[in-house]
């Protein structure tokens, strides 16, 4: 619907982004544009006039009998209603399609999706948790409107540390310990090397020492390195499944160690890396240098990002990598992109997927009450708990494995929620009442909402066919012109890459469809084609509902 409206807009106004809006007031129309306004202002003319003259030419090119009116309103805004017959029309074609929203935009196009990426033998965090959601979210959306994706878990697995957990586990680790709890042991194990260090600074030296061999090939060190390594992915992939979130490939730093060598030797003889007091730095254009070699030899994140971008480009030849990663990392991605151009990587578009902080119900950085960092499973348990409290209150009747599962269904689609609904830049809030509310913008208010659907779709017979015609209310219109916005809101969030954009869509469907199966009445509905008609419309609307919902990761039980 609004794709239409902004191909007609084209035709009068060819600007490349035009911008037509959901006014939040009906008396502005269904859909709205200011792109008078800015024709106006690019051309010194009065915003008023160039509307009334848009909205002339608007009327010759568009379809007759689609706009039931435009109008031009304040300073120059154009308002567009469409007309009933055309949303009508519209719910029986969409009934009859499958995969509604879906579209051809990504074909034959490669995406990158890196997500997650946590750092092995240490606890994922709520950062982690963040990238995860929405990097699954975008790998979901980016799959349905046509793209290859690969969904990348880029691991944090190589670096000096190795060298320092390495020795402590060889001191003072225990086999069994490590089994029994893997990240937590590893990580008492390196925490303990830190403070041992001031008692016996020598231990700097044995963590140097265990390092170089580990590099060079020691069978011992390697052993217990790939073991740790696949300790902390037995872990990492517990959440992952409980998450329901897959990667196509678990590829990390240390994938890439061996062709360091050849590439820092073509940064130095491209001139792109030089000499500085014994290291080797690249800078590119204002950007502060890169470290790319310590003068002690040992290679950096930055170095070994490099080596994966080329890696990537030349197995996939993607038409995007998107990294998904915090803020805080910005610059290291700058620089990345900057040297990658400089290297002659062409032909692919590189993209940081920012995202802000989590923070705890106060605004204070997100901890236990000792402070301490709150690791994932603890906070999936939490959430967890808390549903299955809120659900067995809301719904008695259930059986304790109905119980269950929804609560699972619900606690981790609030979780999931609560982050995506959220524009990425922003600062997370960790409110958890907030994030279970039934009637509140969250995951179980709209799980809800579908659900309720889902039992009007088995209480209800048919009994004729449906006639739209007779879907006159407003209460219906707006619910059936919600669920025509889809394909436009799912290309908008892909290109945007904000999720958020789609998660608030999915509220404002639930909040459209609460209005209307609440006042008006499907079952007692005696016409039985409108009655019909009503049935399709929300049959047509829980679809919607729950492939947005499941587009964001979060699943649609069918009874709540
Ligand atoms: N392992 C890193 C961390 O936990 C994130 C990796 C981000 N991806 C990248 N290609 N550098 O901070």
């Amino acid at each position: 619907m609004r794709g239409q409206i902004i191909k007609i807009l084209k035709k009068v106004a060819p600007y490349a982004s035009l911008e037509v809006n959901v006014p939040e007031v009906s008396e502005f129309g269904h859909f709205s544009t200011n792109i008078a306004m800015r024709l106006a202002s690019e051309k010194g003319r009065k915003p008023l006039e160039v509307a009334g003259e848009l909205v002339s030419k608007i009327l010759k090119v568009s379809p007759r009998g689609f706009f039931e009116r435009i109008e031009v309103a304040g300073q120059g805004f154009i308002n567009f209603w469409i007309e009933k017959s055309v949303l009508q029309k519209e719910l029986l074609a969409v009934h009859e399609k499958k995969g509604f929203g879906k579209s051809k935009a990504g074909k034959g196009k490669k995406v990158i999706v890196e997500y997650s990426s946590p750092n092995i033998a240490k606890p994922m965090h709520v950062g982690h948790l963040r990238s995860t959601l929405i990097g699954d979210a975008l790998a979901n959306i980016h799959e349905f409107l046509g793209y290859e994706v690969i969904r990348w878990n880029y691991l944090g697995d190589w670096g000096t540390q190795f060298g320092k957990l390495i020795s402590a586990y060889k001191l003072w680790g225990k086999r069994q310990e490590v089994e029994k709890a893997p990240i937590g042991t590893l990580l008492k194990l390196y925490v303990k090397f830190h403070e041992e260090l001031d008692k016996q600074p020598e231990l700097e030296e044995m963590g140097r020492e265990e390092f170089r061999k580990f590099e060079e090939g020691d069978h011992e060190n390697r052993r217990l390195w790939l073991w740790f390594r696949r300790e902390s992915l037995r872990e990492f992939n517990a959440i992952y499944k409980r998450l329901g979130v897959k990667f196509d490939v678990t590829l990390g730093e240390s994938f890439y160690e061996k062709g360091l060598k050849p590439l820092i030797e073509r940064l130095i003889r491209r001139g792109i890396a030089k000499e500085s007091e014994g290291a080797l730095i690249a800078q590119v254009g204002e950007l502060p240098p890169a470290l790319i070699r310590k003068s002690d030899g040992a290679t950096l994140y930055i170095t070994r990002d490099l080596a994966n971008i080329e890696y990537r480009v030349k197995k996939y030849k993607p038409a995007k990598i998107l990294y998904v990663v915090a803020n805080e990392q910005a610059l290291h991605f700058e620089q990345l992109f900057a040297i990658a151009r400089l290297i002659g990587i062409r032909g692919v578009e590189f993209e940081h997927v920012k995202f802000g902080l989590v923070l705890g119900e106060g605004g204070e950085k997100f901890s236990t009450r000792e402070g301490k960092t709150i690791h994932l499973e603890e906070v999936i348990e939490k959430i967890i708990r808390l549903a299955q409290g809120v659900v067995s209150k809301k719904n008695p009747g259930l059986s304790e494995r109905e119980k269950k599962q929804i609560a699972e269904a619900v606690g981790i689609g609030a979780l999931k929620y609560n982050d995506l609904r959220e524009h990425r830049h922003s600062d997370l809030v960790f409110d958890w009442n907030r994030m279970l509310d039934f009637t509140g913008d969250s995951a179980p208010y709209i799980q809800y909402t579908y659900a309720r659907m889902q039992s009007i779709k088995r209480k209800v017979r048919a009994g004729a066919k449906p006639d739209a015609s007779l879907l006159e209310l407003e209460n219906e219109l707006s619910v059936l012109r919600k669920v025509l916005d889809f394909p436009y809101v799912v290309t908008a969030s892909a290109e945007a890459l904000t999720p958020n954009t789609l998660a608030r869509y999915t509220y404002e469907l639930a909040v459209l469809a609460n209005k209307f199966y609440e006042t008006t009445p499907v079952m007692k509905e005696e016409d039985v084609k409108l009655r019909a008609a009503r049935l399709v419309l929300v049959d047509v609307a829980a679809g919607v509902l729950k492939r947005a919902l499941n587009l964001l990761g979060v699943s649609t039980p069918s009874r709540l």
